[in-house]
């Protein structure tokens, strides 16, 4: 780890090579469920998921196509309504499709809870979800999640597509903070 990171790391909590491990399990484990589909389409929720996006789709030795979309984060005064705007939309016409929505984390689940239910309404075959991590003692609403890489503790975490004030992304690893860096 570059020292100018190193010292704003109190702890590492999934060292890349456990991603990578879990991520070659995971990438099998989709293969397996999509064999009979020819066009898997996975779906990366922008900023976080662009790291996961990555790593999985080099994984899948399957046919897949790729698309985004991005979403703005609720403010803390609507965080219980799970309104989401739309900053980013598909590229592409899902109906008939098979997706799976990649994300870099799952807190409260109202950001996913929308999105499930906007892209429900337009007709795809499936959906399913990916996340590299989830925080269940955080969760707000019951979202189906078939992959998840790791479950973490309710602790501010960052790296692997995770941001602290848009730095912090490019770390191989998911570690927190030293209380110094955000306070
Ligand atoms: C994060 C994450 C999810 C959402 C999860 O995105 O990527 O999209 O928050 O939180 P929730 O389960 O409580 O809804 P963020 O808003 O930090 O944007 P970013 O991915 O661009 O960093």
């Amino acid at each position: 780890m570059p020292d100018a990171f190193a010292e704003d790391i109190e702890e590492v909590l999934v060292p890349a090579a456990r991603i990578r491990d879990r991520l070659d399990e995971l990438a099998r484990q989709i293969e397996e469920d999509y064999a009979d589909v020819d066009d898997l389409l996975i779906v990366g929720v922008l900023k976080g998921a662009y790291v996961l996006m990555s790593d999985l789709a080099r994984r899948l030795r399957m046919p897949t196509s790729v698309d985004f979309m991005a979403v703005s984060s609720y403010g803390a005064a609507t965080t219980s309504s799970g309104v989401v705007r739309i900053l980013k939309d598909l590229d592409t016409e899902i109906e008939g499709r098979h997706l799976l929505i990649v994300e870099d984390i799952i807190d409260s689940g109202l950001t996913l809870d929308y999105l499930l239910g906007n892209l429900r309404s337009r007709g795809p075959a499936s959906i399913e979800v990916m996340t590299l991590l989830t925080k269940p003692s955080r969760r707000r609403v019951d979202i189906p999640v078939r992959y998840v890489g790791f479950e973490v503790p309710d602790v501010f975490v960052v790296g692997y597509g995770l941001d602290y004030d848009e730095h912090y992304r490019n770390l191989d690893f998911i570690g927190t903070l030293r209380p110094e860096v955000y306070s």
